[in-house]
């Protein structure tokens, strides 16, 4: 999809779908007046029959409009004075709308609406990432190219944002750019998480990120099981014993800031698939343990989108990657494994595996003394009972970066929400034969699952994003939502700038 930025007269464009903002308030924005004048009152004779309104997500989509040269007109209610959630959501919503159309082309006016917190770059940057957004389709692996195929398919090919003011285009055209490499990066995880496991193996993450580092000009190390072993990294090893596929250790590294520059580094869990292990998981919804990889997904999807816009930070991303499979070789409940840390572990439910590949990965990244190390992971059922799909939880040990975190996720509208940690939690986690048990023995699992990671980040300035709710989504929307890449992309976005 190709995005630019014009000040075109909307009553000539050419193009397939013209798509115009409806205030609620009684003054609607210029664009709208012209065609309103043009048109002769259409907008107003629809907003009188009760067609369209101007509240928030309502849309409107009117065939050969008279007076204007467009083909279609999208009418788009934004209510009276949005904030970035009004916004995002309704941008979202028209862009479905222009989606499902047969457009080619379209000239989109919702710049033109004040936002509340949101500048004219941030503005034309939500437009930009909204159609992408719901262009989005994973149609790979089907192989029928009947009408029903051609029906899903999005034919929207080249945007143009109506210029706001020529005082605003810098900003506008820095925040389309961003847009695009954002909207790659959710695209990427998508993909990504979208790919069954028997496509999507840890070899095959490896090599996928071998392919980002060529064109996208990252460094990229792989760790083989040989390696692993060399370095200690029982906790790992233990969760990938049961399967014939091979673990990979995935390191990539953009460096965009001086060699010296202490990285931030992203760790993303990797389980490509979570059968469970011996502690067999229900046969319910079990295909859904493909996207136990969105963790890693999500972080090779944010690098990749900073490496697009150059940015000038170092980011470090650290991927384990294994399957969880129950088999004659795998661990058994009651195995203690000793960490890449020296701590021990009992292993006590081989489901909670997450943290064990985490842990040492954890570890090993503190080579690269990070500024910050934040992990991203589909680690606990017991967080989607907490958040529901709707906000990823953050954990953390340093308030400054789980309050930077926050802010991004807000200012992405990729919503988020901190959760507490403590000693009466991690206390959950004594085992009478090892160091620590692998599982809390009471309630709140999401955050005994974050003190299990906590005890392996002491010497860091740590969070832990638990997306197990946020990373897909289930039912007939079925899919991988590639979050939360726009909440970590904004935040080495704001940490880059803090460089600069
Ligand atoms: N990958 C799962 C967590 C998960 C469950 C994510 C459901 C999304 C939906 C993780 O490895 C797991 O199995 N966690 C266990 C931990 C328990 C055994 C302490 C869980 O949440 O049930
Ligand atoms: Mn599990
Ligand atoms: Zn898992």
């Amino acid at each position: 999809m190709k995005i630019q930025l014009s000040s075109l007269d909307v009553l000539r464009a050419r193009t397939d779908c013209l798509v115009v903002a409806v205030r609620e308030g009684t003054q609607q924005p210029p664009t709208t007046r012209k065609i309103e004048k043009a048109s002769k009152g259409l907008i107003q004779s629809l907003i009188h029959s009760g067609d369209i309104d101007g509240r928030p997500g309502s849309v409107l989509l009117v065939p050969s409009p008279m007076g204007i040269q467009a083909k279609r007109l999208l009418l788009v209610g934004v209510g009276d004075k949005p904030d970035i959630d009004d916004f995002a959501s309704t941008t979202l919503v028209a862009a479905r709308q222009l989606c499902s159309t047969r457009s080619v082309s379209a000239v989109v006016a919702l710049t033109e609406i004040a936002v509340t917190g949101a500048d004219a770059g941030t503005r034309a940057r939500m437009i930009s990432q909204a159609i992408q957004e719901a262009g989005y389709r994973f149609s790979e692996l089907k192989t029928t190219k009947g009408k029903e195929t051609a029906r899903r398919h999005c034919t929207v090919k080249r945007i143009t944002l109506l210029s706001d003011s020529t005082k605003n285009d810098s900003a506008m055209r820095a925040g389309i750019q961003e847009a695009c490499a954002i909207a790659n990066g959710v695209a990427l995880a998508k993909d990504l998480g979208n790919l069954p496991g028997n496509i999507c193996t840890p070899n095959y993450l490896a090599n996928q990120a071998k392919k980002l580092g060529n064109s996208h000009k990252l460094k990229i190390k792989v760790l083989d099981e040989a390696k692993m072993k060399a370095l200690g990294m029982g906790a790992l090893l233990s969760v990938s014993r049961g399967s014939r596929e091979p673990a990979r250790l995935i390191v990539m590294e953009h460096q965009g800031a001086r060699r010296s520059d202490a990285p931030v580094v992203l760790v993303g869990k990797g389980i490509t698939f979570d059968a469970g292990g011996i502690s067999l998981k229900p046969a319910a919804a079990m295909d859904e343990m493909k996207y136990d990889m969105c963790g890693a997904a999500t972080v090779i999807g944010a690098i990749c989108a900073v490496a697009e816009m150059k940015l000038p930070i170092n980011l470090n991303v650290v991927v384990p990657a294994c399957e969880n499979r129950p088999s004659s070789s795998a661990t058994l409940p009651g195995d203690i494994v000793k960490s890449m840390s020296g701590q021990t572990i009992e292993i006590l439910n081989t489901d909670a595996e997450g943290r064990l590949i985490l842990c040492d990965a954890l570890t090993y990244s503190e080579r690269f003394n990070p500024k910050f190390i934040v992990d991203v992971a589909t680690l606990t059922g017991a967080c989607v009972v907490a958040l529901g799909h709707i906000r990823t939880a953050i954990m953390s040990n340093n308030e400054d970066l789980s309050n930077n975190l926050m802010d991004a996720a807000d200012k992405a509208s990729d919503k988020a929400w901190k959760m507490p940690m403590g000693s009466e939690y991690d206390n959950q986690l004594k085992s009478n034969f090892a160091d620590m048990a692998n599982i809390g023995s009471g309630y709140g699992g999401s955050i005994t699952a974050a003190c299990f990671l906590g005890r392996f980040t002491k010497n860091m300035k740590w969070a832990h994003l638990d997306i197990a709710g946020t990373a897909w989504k289930s039912g007939a929307q079925k899919g991988s939502t590639g979050r939360p890449v726009p909440m970590l992309s904004e935040f080495i976005l704001n940490q880059s700038k803090k460089n600069s």
